[in-house]
């Protein structure tokens, strides 16, 4: 297969896009980073996460709105990508309960925009950032990837699951090679404010309440942003000699309950919290834990920080952002 240099990431501006834009650069990509500044969370943030790379001679900003193909259809004409990164997404559990057309237009149309982009202008390789979300009541954990996923319990992992069927579809049909990556709470630096260890750290720091669902007893596999690149990573350098479709768990394998997260962060910061007990919400699963034998035996993939090391370096960096 063709060599890759020149790719496309969308969501770029977003937590875990401008990384992903900042590794790439450093290995040696052309990287072009598509993003329209979403207002879900504040777009100066957006523009910050950015700072990094806006200058750099290989990074090209395309601002623009994956729900208009024709606008995208200009821009993969005007410029030529060998692979698509697509991160641009509507996220939040929570919030796609109470907008869930607009994750289905943003998730769902978005997708299938770029896939009959990827697919009219011949761009074969397709990595798509799916959820942990899909696996939704499926039952039995640690999720893996042959579990039955047909139950997702939001919008969101609706939506999720939803483009995945489509990228297989236009796998099937046009012959684009397709990594679905179901990523795992990511955490570190630069984390989207509306989730749990960001918004309950600026809370702790401020001394207000924290909503604390049911008994604490929830659990998330926590993955730390830099294992997460790397996964991205080994998936490109994957996917530029297969012609595949393979849907991949990327997680820690570890899952931390609420109230052992909140007691690092205690620990950490030698502040108590102020608890608000509150009832799960509806759309919210009580437990994630990722089997990730697939990325390991295909990907090579191995996280590297523990919970205990990633809260840390998160605690570390959250302290020097807030000054
Ligand atoms: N952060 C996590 O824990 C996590 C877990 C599982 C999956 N994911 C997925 O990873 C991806 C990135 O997540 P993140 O945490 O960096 O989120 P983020 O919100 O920080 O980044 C998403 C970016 O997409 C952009 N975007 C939204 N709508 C767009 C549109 N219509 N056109 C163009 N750009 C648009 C936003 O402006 C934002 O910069 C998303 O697809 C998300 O669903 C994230």
């Amino acid at each position: 297969m063709a060599e890759i240099r020149n790719i496309l990431i969308t969501g770029a501006a977003g937590f875990i896009g401008s990384h992903l834009c900042e590794r790439l650069l450093e290995e040696g990509y052309n990287i072009y980073g598509l993003d329209n500044f979403d207002p879900y969370y504040e777009p100066s943030l957006k523009r910050r996460n950015l700072s990094g790379v806006l200058h750099h001679p290989s990074f090209t900003l395309i601002e623009a709105d994956i729900r208009e193909a024709e606008r995208l259809n200009a821009i993969f004409e005007l410029y030529s990508f060998d692979a698509i990164i697509h991160l641009a997404a509507m996220g939040g559990v929570r919030h796609s309960i109470l907008y869930p057309k607009l994750f289905a237009e943003v998730n769902m149309i978005g997708t299938l925009n770029l896939l009959e982009a990827a697919k009219t202008k011949g761009v074969k390789p397709f990595i798509f950032a799916s959820s942990s979300s899909v696996y939704g009541k499926s039952g039995k954990v640690p999720f893996s990837e042959t579990a039955n996923v047909d139950h997702p319990i939001s919008p969101y992992a609706a939506s999720k699951k939803a483009a995945e069927l489509l990228c297989y579809n236009w796998h099937h049909l046009y012959d684009l090679s397709v990594i679905c990556l179901r990523l795992f709470s990511v955490y570190g630096p630069r984390q989207r404010p509306d989730l749990a260890i960001n918004s309950f750290s600026k809370n702790l720091q401020a001394g207000l309440p924290v909503p604390v669902f049911g008994d604490g007893s929830s659990s998330r596999d926590y993955t730390y942003i830099t294992d997460i690149i790397q996964g991205i990573y080994l998936s490109l350098r994957y996917i530029e000699n297969h012609k595949v479709f393979e849907v991949i768990n990327l997680g820690s394998s570890e899952s931390i309950s609420l109230s052992a997260m909140m007691a690092y962060l205690e620990e950490l910061s030698g502040k108590q919290f102020i608890r608000e007990t509150q009832y799960l919400p509806f759309g919210d699963m009580q437990i994630t834990l990722a089997d990730i034998s697939k990325a390991r035996s295909l990907l090579g993939y191995e996280p590297k920080l523990s919970f205990r090391d990633g809260i840390r370096l998160w605690w570390d960096w959250f302290q020097s952002s807030s000054q």
